[in-house]
């Protein structure tokens, strides 16, 4: 592979050259930027975003242009009017961070989620469609997509909307169909396809900054694909991708050396403790939280610096913005680059040269002195996000259970409606008479709480239930909502091979519906996945029984080989035939078996002179 830099160049040559050759391009068409947030606790989210339009006429005759290729024909050969597949691991700290990136948009559960709307003409056709999409996904991200099976499929009914523009008439025969992997473990191997697909493929732009060493050691990261039509008005449709990147960095743990890759505990004397603790003294110490005006730079964060610009976006579009403090310095390491102050914004924005690699440093704050920050000037305060929302297991045993989610709307004035998705197993059997939504502590359930329930029971190893409620929380109030289950007990087969880890119960999905407030739009939340630990059988018994019976065999068979086989010599005659190994051995059996016949002649003659004497 050419290094980086030379790629870089290569591209920054090609690139324009290609578009200077198709004249129907316009400069227009793809945009990269990537947004950095510095968030509570020595924290940093990076938002990456990659966007491009392709015409619809242009995709219809196979002329893909910035749309990739494999994923164009695969969406051409299975009908697909528009999908959404997210990788995700980790679990966004709402009470520290705030509202999530994208209004929750472009967040998906912990693991994969894939959902597209097929255009079919019936349920059975929708059903193939999907098999064929997941297989081909699986495919091409690297992920266990074709074990989205009809046990993991659903159809929802309240929780999503498409987000594209579609005809009265494509609507009639487009279907939606659902699927949840809370299992899988999202890694390298899913960012390495993810990066082909964009037309600078991580070689250079804000791209090169992504690698899958500092991406998935992140305290939350989600990675998502939407594929949709967008029909502005009076202009010509296109299709439009958009690849989004966003994680929680950890700014004190990027800082380790990369020879020191395993996060050990600061030796005594770097510990910084919180003295004003009762208790505080030589050995005994409260950590203090990481203050936010620590220094830290673009090439620290992820391991490398910006290869040059993607010389495919627009010139005019600045790649990298800040989101900190007026007073807080920003420094660039390379001449050529330039700032730009985004109007009304505490963000800041930068343009850099398209080739060399360009970092941006923020170093420390200074705490004392004239010019001392407050702590107001670390981080701009994050939005309060519309709801709050957790989800746990109650009870205990291995018959019955529980699963107790707690919503929890922080407006002071207004009112939040939302709908709320879960995907339970077939194993998990819910019953629903025992739901309860409990509001500030007051049982019942209450018609003015949960104002419509979609409630599909599931079919024993064929699908899943599927639990749809639609939900009104009134202002600074908490919810208490609550449902039993029962436990089943699976078939010897149907255990994972680590059947003791417990089953993967995939996120609830929150789907906030826009208020009457102007600008208000939907929103997304996902709650954590869950893990169920079923009656799991004593897988280990067989084993016992195959190692104990084995062992006798062992012993029996191997004691009485031994005593048909070995033979008893004197000691004089074993150090001969130890000497020679096999050829001793050989030499040493022959030796013997002539003693033996002459004695046996010896023996003869003596009987025959005996018998001639007598
Ligand atoms: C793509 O098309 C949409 C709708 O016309 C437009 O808003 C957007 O700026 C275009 N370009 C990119 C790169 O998204
Ligand atoms: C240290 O502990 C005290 C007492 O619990 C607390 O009030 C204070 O906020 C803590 N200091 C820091 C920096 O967290």
């Amino acid at each position: 592979m050419a290094p980086p830099s030379v790629m870089a160049r290569i591209l920054s040559v090609l690139m324009p050259l290609a578009i200077l050759l198709s004249p129907a391009a316009a400069d227009r068409d793809y945009h990269e930027q990537l947004d950095l947030k510095p968030l509570a606790g020595s924290s940093l989210l990076a938002s990456f975003n990659f966007r491009s339009n392709t015409s619809l006429t242009d995709f219809d005759a196979h002329n893909y242009r910035y749309f990739p290729r494999s994923l164009g024909q695969l969406l051409q050969h299975v009908g697909t009017r528009e999908l959404h597949l997210r990788f995700a691991l980790g679990r966004w700290d709402a009470e520290s961070w705030g509202a999530r990136p994208w209004h929750g948009t472009k967040e998906g559960g912990t693991g994969v989620e894939l959902w597209a709307w097929l255009d079919a003409q019936t349920e059975e056709e929708a059903d193939h469609k999907w098999l064929t999409l997941t297989n081909a996904l699986s495919g091409l991200f690297c992920a266990s997509l074709n074990f989205i099976d009809e046990t993991r499929t659903t159809r929802p009914v309240m929780s999503f909307q498409p987000e594209g523009d579609h005809s009265p008439e494509a609507m009639q025969n487009m279907h939606l169909l659902h699927g949840v992997l809370p299992r899988e473990i999202v890694c390298t191997e899913n960012l390495t396809p993810f990066l082909k697909l964009l037309p600078c493929k991580g070689k250079a732009g804000v791209s090169s900054l992504l690698s899958g060493h500092k991406m998935f050691d992140a305290s939350w990261q989600s990675m998502a694909i939407d594929v949709r039509p967008i029909c502005p008005a009076g202009q010509e449709c296109v299709l439009q991708v958009e690849q989004t990147i966003d994680m929680v960095l950890d700014i004190e743990r990027s800082k380790r050396p990369t020879v020191n890759p395993i996060p050990r505990p600061p030796p005594a004397h770097e510990m910084r403790c919180n003295a004003s603790k009762p208790y505080n003294s030589g050995d005994a110490c409260f950590p203090a939280p990481v203050d936010q005006g620590i220094e830290w730079s673009l090439h620290q964060v992820f391991g490398k610096s910006i290869q040059g610009t993607c010389p495919l976006t627009d010139p005019e579009v600045p790649p990298v913005c800040i989101e900190v403090p007026d007073r807080r310095s920003i420094f660039m390491t390379m001449g050529g680059a330039r700032e730009v102050k985004q109007n009304g914004l505490q963000k800041r924005c930068y343009f850099f040269p398209s080739e060399g690699a360009f970092s941006l440093v923020l170093p420390a704050l200074p705490y004392e002195g004239p010019d001392a920050m407050t702590p107001a000037d670390e981080i701009v305060q994050p939005e309060t996000p519309l709801l709050y929302a957790e989800r746990t297991f109650t009870g205990y045993g291995q018959e019955r259970g529980g699963v107790q989610t707690i919503l929890t709307n922080p407006s002071p004035d207004s009112s939040v409606e939302f709908v709320y998705m879960q995907t339970l197993p077939w194993f998990m059997r819910i019953y629903l008479h025992t739901l309860e939504a409990r509001i500030n502590g007051q049982p019942g359930i209450r018609n003015d709480i949960v104002e419509e329930i979609y409630y599909r029971p599931a079919l024993d190893r064929i699908r899943a239930t599927q639990l749809e409620l639609r939900m009104r929380i009134p202002p600074a109030s908490t919810v208490f909502l609550t449902y039993d289950f029962e436990k089943t007990i699976l078939r010897y087969t149907e255990y994972p091979p680590d059947a003791n880890r417990g089953f993967d119960i995939a996120s609830g999905i929150i789907t906030i519906l826009p208020s009457s407030a102007p600008g208000s739009r939907t929103s997304n939340l996902r709650t954590t996945s869950l893990m169920l630990s079923l009656p799991t059988p004593d897988f280990s018994m067989p084993y016992n029984v195959i190692i104990f019976t084995s062992t006798a065999i062992a012993l029996a068979f191997g004691g009485l080989y031994n005593i048909l086989v070995r033979r008893f010599v004197g000691a004089d005659e074993a150090g001969e035939a130890a000497l020679g190994g096999l050829k001793g051995k050989i030499a040493g059996l022959v030796g013997k078996l002539r003693e033996k016949i002459k004695g046996l002649k010896a023996a003869s003659a003596a009987a025959d002179a005996k018998g001639k004497a007598d």
